[in-house]
């Protein structure tokens, strides 16, 4: 495969500042480490981060910039689609994880025929809707737009009514809608839900394989129960949120660490396997944030080491 490197560096969905600067951080891990990797990668494509919408106030509580979200849905939009065109595979660092249900549409919206399976591998479900988060933060929502759900059986929520018309959009962005279907998507390591979450997740028979079952019955077990679930998707698309990590193993430096996570080599071994599969389309990195880490630049550092590993697997 040839790859083309997606930088993407919105961080207006995240409730703390600061995973807008997680990919120059992954940067500056290969650059303490004397490495070349990032030379490989000759026209880098690039998404910058809306500072100007940052600066103001949110306008909607329950899906805080929504219409910042929206811009990045339609720019990953052109991206990811041109590199489709030429035949690449898009890797791509972003910032926080909202814009995931940007890179899930626009990898559709690309191969409007196919099946997609979505691998999550994160602490989080982000299931949220504006009718449920606890937050409005829209990091917390990106499958919910991948699989068009309100969820309104676990409405908190009363968004107003122009957020109504904003989230139908970006559930219904371009034209297909749902994206995905809830038994083509697996989670791995989710382990920090809300209850609307957990309605959601029993009311669509989501599997989540836990840390707990990752160590019990290994990696290699985990990417074949992963495959097997995906075998009728024609693509697999691999989010991987780093705080699916362990905050004590790695560090803090993430928006939303969460105890109890996968080992880095259990995220390599994981990730690893899935690359090996040709149905591989896509596979993204979010949530670095720097700015929260107390080990300096590790969680960037642990992030670049995956990545120098997982990229030569994806090349070939
Ligand atoms: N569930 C929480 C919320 O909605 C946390 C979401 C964290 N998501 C993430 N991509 N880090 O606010
Ligand atoms: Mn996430
Ligand atoms: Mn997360
Ligand atoms: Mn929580």
């Amino acid at each position: 495969r040839k790859i083309q490197l997606i930088i993407n560096e919105s961080e207006v969905t995240a409730g703390t500042r600061g995973a807008s600067l997680g990919p120059g951080a992954v940067k500056v891990a290969a650059w303490k480490k004397e490495s070349d990797f990032f030379s490989q990668f000759t026209n880098q494509y690039s998404i910058k981060n809306n500072e100007e919408l940052l600066n103001k106030p949110p306008l909607y509580p329950f899906a805080k910039r929504i219409e910042g979200l929206t811009e990045v849905f339609e720019q990953l939009d052109t991206i990811v689609k041109s590199t489709y065109e030429k035949g690449d595979f898009p890797l791509i660092i972003a910032g926080d994880h909202g814009s995931a249900g940007g890179t899930i549409a626009a990898i559709k919206n690309s191969h409007p025929g196919k099946r997609l399976g979505v691998v999550w591998i994160d602490a989080h479900g982000d299931l949220h809707t504006p009718y449920t988060t606890p937050s409005g933060n829209m990091h917390g929502m990106p499958l919910a737009t991948a699989l068009a759900t309100d969820n309104l059986d676990a409405q908190i929520n009363e968004p107003k009514e122009d957020v109504k018309g904003l989230w139908d959009n970006l559930k219904n962005f371009g034209g297909i809608s749902p994206k995905i279907q809830p038994e083509d998507l697996v989670f791995i390591a989710v382990r920090d839900t809300e209850e609307p979450e957990d309605l959601l997740m029993d009311k669509l028979g989501i599997r989540n394989i836990t840390v707990e079952e990752v160590r019990k019955s290994g990696v290699d077990h985990v990417v074949d129960e992963v495959l097997e679930k995906l075998k009728d998707c024609d693509l697999i698309y691999v989010s991987f949120d780093v705080d699916s990590m362990d905050p004590k193993i790695v560090s803090h430096g993430t928006g939303t660490p969460v105890d109890n996570g996968l080992t880095p080599e259990e995220a390599e071994g994981i990730m690893t396997g899935l690359i090996k599969s040709d149905k591989l389309c896509c596979l993204e990195f979010v949530e670095i944030n720097p700015c929260l880490d107390e080990k300096k630049n590790k969680m960037a550092e642990v992030a670049f080491d995956l990545l120098e590993r997982l990229v030569p697997v994806i090349k070939k």
